[in-house]
């Protein structure tokens, strides 16, 4: 037994070895993490003496005689404590766990010798890292949910806090039974992290002169990464023990919409892009939708460029200083909160899905309900096959020798079975109903899609649209950003809508020799942009047109200004310019004709010529540098009627016939879409034009005779 008194008592120390002032018969020791406290007053004559040694029960307190009682009371809840963690240090087995409830110990009984504050000085002091799990599930819940009505988001704050809750209290595994489960993880950071846990939040929950702080606010990713698989099936796990001990009204909440919400915040949690990690994550997920808003706005009401589709915005851009004509972040705050008509958005439960739904509507709310599941799946030769997920390959088996009859049968097996080979499955009422066989070819920076279809029953439902946004958005996961497919005939369409072109992007050499060839099929591509949330783009577009019509009503209503009529007229004149119009750029009204049109000709010359020279000096440029020669493209002049080449523009240039800007980028443009209309999209021609295209605009921008 150690003894209290010789803290009370610093006179006597070493030799006075009393436990005289407390009770014979101590409670029995309460387990963690809830140990019921000593309650109960202990009564003691001050004048008694001391049950252990000479001394009268008083002399142990003297120096206590000028504390407040208030103090007094604060040091003996540290007393309390120091006894509790006393013998929990010498219960407990685990040896790390032992070593800081003996630290903990050290440290509460040096303050009731020094009458000071318990701070744990060894350790960084909280938070530990930035956002917080509290802040990251916050953010999930508005990067995930922020489209859906009022009442649904109120269900998913609630799962939100359920969730926080359930991580405060939960208990941590050791450090010793984590290396046992999982032997590769960073045993030393997770071991940093459990003592911090102990000392912060678990400890201070039945010793309460320390300091607690909840785990979900000191704590960030890297300790949820390490509980987050545990914790979610024992979380689902006991929601199905208890299932009928549940009260009806929270039934579906954690029995349907648990499971759900635990497997979207999964993904998140692992992902290495997921952004509601980033310390500044709502200032980038409202200027994207800002940013793209700005952009639309632009195309929409003053003329300006619209940004193409092919352009998407990147984190980093939505990261770049603001652009002229930017909308203030407040502004657009406050319209996002105006939205409010649950006809303009999508919700989780519109049953009657209106005529412009987005085609993937429909499979994204059957997807939130629990109804369908995508599960990537394959063949392993290292683990021990698990029934359910072999049940599953014969299922797409099925789905896919039926859907693709011109592929023998045998040859599907060999694919879907083969370890080199992953299926994407899409299963419904535990039955597969569809799938994409990829293989992934991560040196050669794309993926290549074998097979993809949906049992015939269930297609046109927009369950394809979303199996391939699920696909898009794994490989983003992984790091692979080109899709290459060998398409049917019939299933050109489908991949078209799916952003898929006969333009390849990926080079010749990387896919050569690894792709399969398949006869009669066409060869297709997909770039993907990591920045894009595929599975979430059409309900982000959707936000996205409710909030721009909402900034042209505003813009609208601030410009509505009653100007007086012209009187310039009456007074003889004939013409003026329409910018001279009061009021009419307020509008958004622009000049027509994008850029300046150079009045100099000699100026004009000089500028052409320098664009001219630096297209012919590019690299992409030697398929256009003379006319076509009839023998080397057989039929050529049957197909092109308006031939034109780099070697006649530098003579109709030095002719002088550019007389406009127009004329000479309408000849230059002519070399571009003959280039195109000829040859293929995979040839060697047809990329250059692209490439040489791109070239020409920069320089044309550059020379100002564009706008930028
Ligand atoms: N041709 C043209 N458009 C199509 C086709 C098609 N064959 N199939 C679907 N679409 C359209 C849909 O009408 C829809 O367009 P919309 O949004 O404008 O209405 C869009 O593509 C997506 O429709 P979803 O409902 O999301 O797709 P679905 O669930 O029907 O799945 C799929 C599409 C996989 C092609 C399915 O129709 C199928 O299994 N077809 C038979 C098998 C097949 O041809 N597979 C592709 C072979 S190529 C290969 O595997 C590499």
């Amino acid at each position: 037994n150690y003894c209290v008194q010789r803290t009370f008592l610093p006179q006597a120390e070493g030799a006075c070895k009393c436990n005289g002032w407390k009770s014979q018969n101590p409670p029995p020791t309460p387990p963690p993490p809830t140990p019921p406290r000593i309650e109960q007053p202990i009564a003691v004559n001050l004048l008694e003496p001391c049950r252990s040694c000479s001394h009268s029960l008083g002399d142990h307190v003297t120096h206590l005689e000028n504390v407040s009682e208030e103090e007094v009371n604060r040091l003996l809840g540290i007393v309390v404590d120091v006894e509790y963690l006393y013998t929990c240090v010498h219960k407990e087995e685990d040896a790390d766990t032992k070593q800081v409830y003996f630290s903990l110990f050290k440290l509460l009984r040096k303050c009731v010798l020094q009458m000071g504050k318990p701070v744990v000085e060894a350790l960084e002091s909280p938070p530990f890292e930035k956002p917080s799990i509290e802040q990251g599930v916050n953010n999930f819940v508005q990067y995930k949910f922020s489209h859906l009505p009022s009442k649904e988001r109120q269900t998913i704050v609630e799962l939100a806090t359920m969730f926080l809750n359930q991580i405060n209290y939960w208990q941590l595994e050791t450090p010793s039974q984590r290396k046992q489960r999982v032997p590769t993880d960073d045993a030393a950071g997770y071991k940093i992290n459990y003592t911090r846990w102990l000392c912060y939040c678990n400890v201070p929950l039945f010793c309460d002169s320390l300091p607690r702080y909840e785990t979900t606010q000191i704590f960030g990713r890297t300790l949820l990464r390490s509980v987050f698989t545990v914790m979610r099936k024992q979380l689902l796990e006991q929601a199905r023990q208890e299932k009928d001990k549940l009260p009806p009204e929270k039934r579906t909440l954690i029995l349907t919409h648990f499971p759900k919400f635990l497997s979207m915040l999964e993904e998140e949690v692992y992902s290495c892009s997921s952004p509601i990690w980033s310390e500044d994550f709502m200032l980038v997920y409202l200027n994207q939708i800002l940013q793209i808003s700005v952009f639309m706005i632009m195309g929409v009401c003053e003329g300006g460029e619209k940004r193409k589709s092919s352009e998407p915005l990147s984190h980093e851009y939505t990261k770049k200083s603001r652009v002229i004509g930017d909308i203030p972040m407040e502004l657009i705050n406050e319209v996002m909160s105006t939205i409010t008509d649950p006809t303009a958005m999508l919700g989780p439960e519109t049953s009657l899905l209106s005529a412009h739904s987005a085609r993937d509507e429909a499979a994204r709310l059957e997807e939130r309900r629990g109804v369908i599941e995508f599960h990537v799946i394959g063949n392993s030769l290292n683990q021990k096959p698990n029934k359910k997920i072999l049940m599953w390959l014969v299922g797409l088996q099925n789905v896919f020798s039926h859907q693709l009859p011109r592929m023998p049968k045998e040859y599907i097996t060999r694919l879907v079975f083969d370890p080199y080979h992953k299926t994407l499955s899409l299963i419904k009422d535990g039955r597969v109903i569809g799938g994409i066989c990829f293989r992934m070819f991560p040196s050669q920076g794309f993926t290549e899609i074998v097979f993809c279809a949906v049992t015939s029953n269930e297609q046109v439902k927009g369950y394809g649209t979303h199996l391939m946004n699920h696909l898009k958005e794994y490989h983003i996961k992984h790091e692979i950003l080109n899709f290459l497919t060998y398409a049917d005939e019939y299933a050109i369409g489908y991949f078209k809508k799916q952003g898929f072109s006969k333009d390849i992007k990926v080079p010749k050499a990387k896919y050569v020799g690894y792709i399969k060839d398949y006869e009669g099929a066409t060869l297709m591509g997909c770039e993907l942009n990591p920045s894009i949330p595929y599975t979430e783009f059409s309900v982000i577009i959707k936000k996205q047109k409710e909030i721009i019509k909402k900034l042209i009503e505003r813009k609208q209503a601030q410009i509505r200004k009653v100007y007086p009529g012209l009187s310039c007229f009456k007074e003889g004149v004939r013409q003026i310019p329409i910018e001279s119009i009061p009021g009419i750029r307020e509008t958004g009204w622009k000049p027509v004709g994008k850029g300046k049109e150079v009045k100099d000709p000699d100026q004009l010359y000089s500028s052409l010529k320098n664009i001219l020279q630096q297209v012919k000096s590019h690299q992409n440029a030697w398929p256009f540098m003379e006319p076509v020669k009839k023998n080397e493209a057989p039929g050529y002049y049957q197909v092109i009627r308006f031939p034109m080449d780099l070697k006649t523009m530098t003579e109709r240039l030095k002719s002088r016939y550019y007389t406009t800007r127009k004329l000479f980028m309408a000849d230059m443009q002519r070399i571009f879409t003959n280039c195109r209309e000829y040859n293929p999209p995979e040839s060697e021609y047809y990329k250059c034009a692209n490439l040489l295209e791109k070239f020409f605009y920069v320089k044309i921008k550059e020379a100002g005779l564009i706008d930028k």
